[in-house]
């Protein structure tokens, strides 16, 4: 590395910004590939000996057996696990191979399934796949049992061959089929395969790979799309009324071309479909897939895997799938609730998950058959059930609303009467579930029908009087039992639900007004003080002429509010978050106090404006202190200490200290800032998440800066970890003088890999800036330092230390873990190759194609 080209500094550059992620993570392997076809009496063994093996970014691992390769997406059959690769699944996948004719993982996206033959039972580590000399493709797992077979055997079978279309096939030395994998489909479809009568699309569990609850098919009714309950219940029809369906010789079946899905059921127009969903077209590959959740989804690859369409045309909306908020819970506009009395008593259901509403509601007590005198029926008025679209199928009667309910109670497996009818109760029809998945809201000025659902539930305690439950209709049915109290009670009903109403008309106003508030410029907010206006900060930073410097996330300008207070004036770029969850994540932050942090006093969020207002820092970044060389004033080794100490109980309060944990991400000597005293606190904190926030907690686009990212950005688990790393970055920085990652300083190595040398060669005090005017104690300290700093540093997150516990450290009632993995620098030899690529044992450097590949 003695003569970097200019190429390789403008590469280093490029990493600086968010790219990196790009062209990191590509990098990890590559297999070459291209055979389509295996012969008879081929034999593969889950092991080593598969050499197409690819672990993508997410965990998930292929080792594929047969590849049809073009440059780009393109099929592959073989074994699949997901991460943790623990059980392998025979599939069929799409890839993306590079023009070297190898399968890669340049895009991050993992292999997408598109078949697969044994989901119910995923195999083991050594588990063989047998194409036999008789012709059979055989899979035996680990133990020798037989695990799933074409049935082949003895048919003439010569090749086993993966085509283009993504069907893999079984034929003879004539190219004749004796089987395909498209007859066989799991959850997808491709380009030109056919859904045939008498074969299913089902979806795939939410939670593991075996079959899930939702299954489609096709018949002389046309497209029907069920979730799996005794019987099952449709949700979706295509076309929607199945009285027009006729019995036909001819099966029916649905195919999926580049533009549609076209429904075939008579045999009078063999070449027109009689129904046609229309769908938008693709240059490049796609598939429509059943998901875990009931939707039909069109997946598109455009420089990556999306979702382009819902397939279901003419879809009420998201409430009628049958799981979005779980059994018996009540969606209306996609929130979710369970069913209660109109008093607001709900001890009738309660939430499987409070934290997770749309997880379902659980009745309070188990139905018993046994004792039916208690059980009673709740009615939820205008609460519609998402298999309507099925009226005139046998299970709906014509019937009216007592009926409905008496058969109900008559029948142990009924769950609800679900009643709809067009203003007259007499006449309407009725539904009676086995089992009860989510209800929705009904409008009757949209829907034109009315539609009542009557739950079925067990009272624990002694039987409630019926009025306790408001049925809605009142049945005239034994009425003369203790006239006098009848008429004390209902004054005493009279007055309740005149009460109840009131109660309900100022909740529902007030709810509403909650909702207008929210969509307001200037709502209330908890801390209003907190809110600024732009004029306000235009005015405080006289249009923002004074510029501090500029930040990972925007330029930063001086000001002084109208109270006198002087304050630094944050503009953001790029930060596209909603208002509420940027208010509500700016009140958060506005709420953090800690003397090592950097306060932010408040913001603004008006049109396209977002600005960030924080307390002023006299003494700017830490960076201009310790790098600069020009500045006269260098700081004393105490400060130095002291300044380290600061940051360690700053960072501790974030990931410890505050109700909700903080990651900062991007820690770096610019965004410490130093108060008149020289006291550090750390800026910026809280704002990556504004950028990118993925529900988990597992980052999925890189963040921070070069020269201070942790290795496991590599693998995808970030954790307070990555603080911890990058903490121990600046400390050594602190400690020397200098830049981990300095472009100035030309064919210099990288400061971790000279600290590693120095260790080896134990001569750590070298490093040490300035020592030369130190004590012989403050020297001490200083390689203490580093010493707390190479701990931060190790490789393997789970050895560093926490930052409360170099917090102890630091204040003298800890000592440095002395077992140290001095191995750390393999994850950090970033400035070596000038190019920021960690050299992981297994890969290799990138190519110029792959540098300047896609994305
Ligand atoms: C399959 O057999 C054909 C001849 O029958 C041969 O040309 C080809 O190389 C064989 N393929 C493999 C992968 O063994
Ligand atoms: C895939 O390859 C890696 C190393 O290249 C190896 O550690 C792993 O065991 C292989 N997986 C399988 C299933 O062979
Ligand atoms: C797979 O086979 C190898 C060698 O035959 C053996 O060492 C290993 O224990 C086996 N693994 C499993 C999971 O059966
Ligand atoms: C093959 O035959 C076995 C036993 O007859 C049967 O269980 C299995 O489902 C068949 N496999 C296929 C793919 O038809
Ligand atoms: C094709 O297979 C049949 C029997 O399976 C055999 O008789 C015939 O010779 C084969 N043809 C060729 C061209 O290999
Ligand atoms: C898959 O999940 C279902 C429930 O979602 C569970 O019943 C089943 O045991 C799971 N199967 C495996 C192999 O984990
Ligand atoms: C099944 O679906 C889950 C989530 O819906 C997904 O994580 C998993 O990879 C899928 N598995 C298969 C075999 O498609
Ligand atoms: C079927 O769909 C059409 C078109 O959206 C609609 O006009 C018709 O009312 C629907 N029929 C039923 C029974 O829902
Ligand atoms: C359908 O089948 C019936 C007898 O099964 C036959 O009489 C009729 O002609 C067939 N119709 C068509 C259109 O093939
Ligand atoms: C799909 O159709 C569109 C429009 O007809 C066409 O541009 C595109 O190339 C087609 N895609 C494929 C994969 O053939
Ligand atoms: C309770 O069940 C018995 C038989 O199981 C039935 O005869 C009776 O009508 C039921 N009572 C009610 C109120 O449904
Ligand atoms: C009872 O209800 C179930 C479904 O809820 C239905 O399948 C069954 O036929 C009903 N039994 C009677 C006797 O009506």
């Amino acid at each position: 590395m003695t003569n970097p080209t200019p190429v390789l500094h403008l590469l280093l550059l490029f990493t600086a910004t968010a790219a990196v992620a790009v062209f990191l993570l590509p990098i990890i392997s590559a297999a070459t590939f291209d055979d389509p076809t295996a012969n008879l009496s081929t034999s593969w063994t889950i092991g080593p000996s598969l050499t197409r093996n690819i672990t993508y970014p997410d965990g998930s691992t292929i080792l594929a057996l047969l590849v049809r390769g073009f440059f780009g997406p393109s099929f592959a059959f073989g074994f699949f696990c997901s991460s943790p690769c623990s059980s392998f699944l025979l599939s069929i996948y799409i890839v993306y191979t590079d023009s070297g004719s190898s399968i890669t993982n340049l895009n991050s996206d993992p292999p997408q399934l598109i078949w697969s033959a044994n989901r119910q039972r995923p195999v083991r580590l050594n588990a063989t796949l047998l194409f036999s000399p008789s012709g059979d493709l055989i899979l035996r797992d680990a133990d020798g049992s037989l695990v799933w077979s074409t049935n082949t055997s003895g048919e003439g079978a010569a090749s086993l061959t993966l085509l283009n279309s993504g069907n893999l096939v079984i034929m003879d030395n004539k190219s004749n089929h004796f089987w395909a994998s498209f007859d066989h489909p799991t959850d997808s479809l491709l380009v030109g395969q056919s859904l045939k009568q008498g074969q299913s699309l089902t979806s795939n569990s939410s939670t593991n790979s075996t079959q899930g609850q939702f299954f489609i098919t096709v018949d002389s009714n046309g497209l029907r799309a069920f979730i799996e309950s005794n019987p099952p219940q449709l949700y979706y029809a295509k076309p929607n009324a199945s009285s027009s369906a006729k019995p036909q010789n001819r099966s029916a079946y649905a195919t999926f071309q580049n533009g549609s899905l076209d429904i075939f059921m008579s045999s009078t127009h063999p070449n027109s479909p009689d129904y046609s969903i229309s769908l938008p077209t693709s240059p490049s590959t796609q598939y429509i897939r059943l998901d875990s959740n009931g939707h039909l989804g069109l997946y598109a690859w455009n420089e990556g895997w999306s979702f382009a369409q819902q397939v279901f045309d003419e879809f009420p909306d998201d409430c009628a799938y049958p799981t979005v908020c779980g059994h018996y819970g009540i969606c209306s506009n996609g929130q979710c609730s369970c069913p209660q009395l109109k008093n607001g008593n709900s001890d009738y259901f309660t939430p499987v998950d409070p934290l997770k509403i749309n997880s379902g509601c659980n009745p309070a007590a188990s139905i018993s058959c046994r004792s039916n005198e208690s059980i009673q029926l709740l009615a939820v008025d205008e609460v519609s059930y998402f298999n309507y679209i099925d009226q005139s199928s046998s299970v709906m009667r014509t019937t009216d609303e007592n009926s409905c309910k008496e058969a109900c109670l008559r029948n142990c497996s009924c769950k609800a009467a679900l009643f709809r009818y067009n203003g007259d109760l007499t006449t309407g029809s009725c539904y009676l579930p086995s089992e009860i998945f989510s209800l929705m809201i009904n409008n009757p000025q949209n829907s034109h029908y009315n539609s009542s659902a009557f739950l079925k539930v067990q009272t624990v305690s002694a039987p409630t009087p019926e009025s306790s439950i408001s049925t809605g209709t009142s049945s005239s049915s034994g009425s003369q039992k203790m006239g006098i109290i009848i008429g004390v009670i209902s004054v005493f009903v009279f007055a309740a639900i005149v009460l109840l109403v009131l109660i309900f008309v100022v909740r529902r106003r007030r709810r509403r007004r909650a909702q207008e508030e929210d969509e307001d410029q200037f709502g209330e907010i908890p801390e209003l003080q907190a809110r600024f206006s732009h004029d306000e900060l235009v005015m405080a930073t006289e249009n923002f002429k004074s510029k501090l410097g500029e930040g990972g996330f925007g330029s930063v300008f001086e000001g002084t509010l109208r109270n006198g207070t002087k304050v630094a004036v944050k503009r953001l770029n790029g930060v596209g978050r909603a208002k509420t969850e940027f208010v509500a994540e700016m009140t958060t932050l506005v709420a953090i106090h800690h003397i090592n942090l950097v306060k932010l006093i408040g913001f603004c969020y008006e049109g396209d404006h977002r600005l960030l207002v924080f307390e002023f820092m006299p003494n700017g970044s830490l960076e201009k202190w310790i790098f600069n060389r020009t500045h006269n004033a260098s700081l004393d080794w105490q400060t130095k200490c002291r300044i380290i100490s600061d940051i360690a109980k700053g960072l501790s309060y974030l990931h410890e200290g505050c109700k909700q944990r903080i990651i900062h991400l991007d820690i770096k000597p610019q965004n410490i800032l130093l108060d008149e005293n020289f006291k550090a606190k750390v800026s910026d904190f809280g704002l990556a998440k504004l950028v990118d926030r993925d529900q988990d907690q597992v980052m999925t686009r890189m963040r921070g800066t070069v020269g201070y990212l942790a290795p496991e950005w590599l693998t995808s688990v970030i954790s307070e970890k990555a603080d911890v790393f990058s903490f121990g970055i600046v400390v050594m920085e602190i400690v020397c003088g200098r830049k981990n990652l300095d472009n100035s300083l030309k064919g210099e190595v990288h400061l971790v890999s000279l600290l590693q040398e120095k260790i080896g060669e134990d001569r750590i005090t070298d490093m040490i800036e300035g020592r030369e005017n130190y004590e012989r104690w403050e020297e001490d300290e200083a390689v203490a330092m580093l010493k707390l700093a190479v701990w931060c540093l190790q490789t393997d997150s789970g050895r560093r230390p926490s930052m409360a516990v170099v917090v102890k450290v630091l204040e003298g009632g800890l000592n440095v873990e002395t077992n140290v993995d001095h191995n750390f620098f393999t994850a950090a030899t970033l400035g070596k190759n000038d190019a920021a690529c960690w050299n992981d044992s297994n890969s290799s450097m990138p190519t110029a194609s792959l540098l300047s590949g896609p994305r």
